[in-house]
């Protein structure tokens, strides 16, 4: 039999991987920059070795909604609260159609990520940075240091509410449609909260009034096209650290969800955007809805791009608690959850990072 390698050995792995990650980070380029220089291997620092879930092949995927018509008509009203309420608790996500953003607007925003990226990269490096507080923040894998494998994708946040950017602020690529889009999705989100509270069986305001709605991040990703799709992902498993998130992705597909304990896809649907439940509202749902895990598996074909909108405001200051609402907790039914404020959530679930076993949930509960 081998010897384990020594503790120097370890030690000697470590310092190359940290190596590896700073020469990466340093081309502040990304992905797309390992690609445009035309590698035709995945560098060992993308290897993700492969989880204990298979992947469902058959037919079963997270349910459609449709809103057309939740304002007018009652009855369609009611009938779709259970649905968002079923699909709520049981997936944590759901696709919505007829959700009032036009297939222009949806195109455009799509088109204005690719066009951020593809520029020229010293025009983009002005934009990479690791400094969370800034309201534009360009770069590979958030959690390059802290991750046990980097991620085969590149993101840009930009904090759009409570306090609205300036145009200058953005990315010119992007910038005019980054706030039309911010706007109509600020919208849909209202009346997502509203569907979601009457859901609980609360007030139609009452998510609202809590302020989960109040903070808007969006995070636009471009995972490139990739020669060794097996050794790694687009996006590790993980779940979201906010209240809710709006999800736009492209037709290229890869998004996965962990259902069940198997990986189920959640196949592009022209026109819809994929609605999912963060940490956060699970927290004050007291578990009623389910903050489940996802992934994006890499793929030969790309680039493949997505928007995700967060509604949460992040690591701003912030002095609220939020713990599970006292409505839906009883003596039969008592809190999960100790209360927190978002940014502490948020500072903490930054620390642990993507593709971990856990989830930062759980290190909450009571
Ligand atoms: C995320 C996410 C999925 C995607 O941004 O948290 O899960 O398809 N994105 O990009
Ligand atoms: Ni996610």
């Amino acid at each position: 039999m081998e010897d384990p390698p020594s503790t120097d050995a370890n030690e000697e792995n470590l310092n190359n991987r940290m190596n590896e990650l700073k020469a990466f980070d340093e081309t502040k380029a990304g992905v797309k920059g390992l690609v445009d220089s035309g590698i035709t291997k995945v560098p060992q620092i993308f290897y993700t070795p492969p989880d204990p879930f298979t992947t469902n092949k058959v037919e079963f995927s997270i349910p459609v909604i449709d809103l057309d018509g939740i304002e007018t008509n009652q009855d369609h009203r009611k009938e779709t609260v259970k649905k968002v309420g079923n699909a709520s608790s049981t997936w944590g996500f759901f696709q919505v159609v007829n959700h009032g953003i036009k297939q222009n607007v949806l195109d455009e925003m799509l088109e204005g990520v690719r066009r951020f990226y593809e520029e020229d990269t010293q025009v983009k490096k002005e934009w990479y940075t690791r400094d969370g507080s800034k309201r534009v923040v360009y770069n590979s894998n958030f959690d390059l240091y802290s991750a046990a494998s980097a991620n085969w994708r590149d993101t840009t946040y930009c904090s759009m509410a409570p306090k609205t950017p300036n145009p200058e602020e953005l990315p010119l690529a992007c910038r005019d449609i980054m706030i039309e889009y911010s706007k109509q999705v600020t919208k849909l989100g209202t009346s997502l909260f509203e569907l979601l509270s009457e859901a609980l069986d609360l007030k139609p305001y009452h998510l609202k009034n809590m302020g989960c709605s109040e903070g808007l991040a969006v995070l636009y990703h471009y995972y490139p096209a990739c020669p060794e799709p097996e050794l790694t992902l687009g996006a590790s498993k993980h779940a979201d650290y906010d209240f809710l998130t709006v999800l736009l992705q492209d037709n290229i597909g890869g998004l996965q969800i962990l259902h069940q304990n198997q990986w189920v896809d959640i196949p592009p649907v022209p026109g819809a955007l994929v609605v999912n439940i963060g940490d956060l509202l699970q927290l004050i749902s007291n578990d009623k809805f389910k903050s489940s895990q996802h992934r994006v598996l890499a793929n030969h074909i790309g680039p493949r791009v997505s928007v995700a909108c967060f509604f949460t405001t992040g690591l701003l200051p912030s002095s609220k608690l939020y713990g599970p609402i006292n409505e839906l907790t009883s003596e039969e039914n008592p809190p999960k959850y100790r209360e927190t404020t978002v940014r502490e959530y948020s500072l903490h679930y930054n620390s642990k990072g993507l593709g971990g076993t856990d989830s930062a949930l759980l290190d909450f509960m009571l």
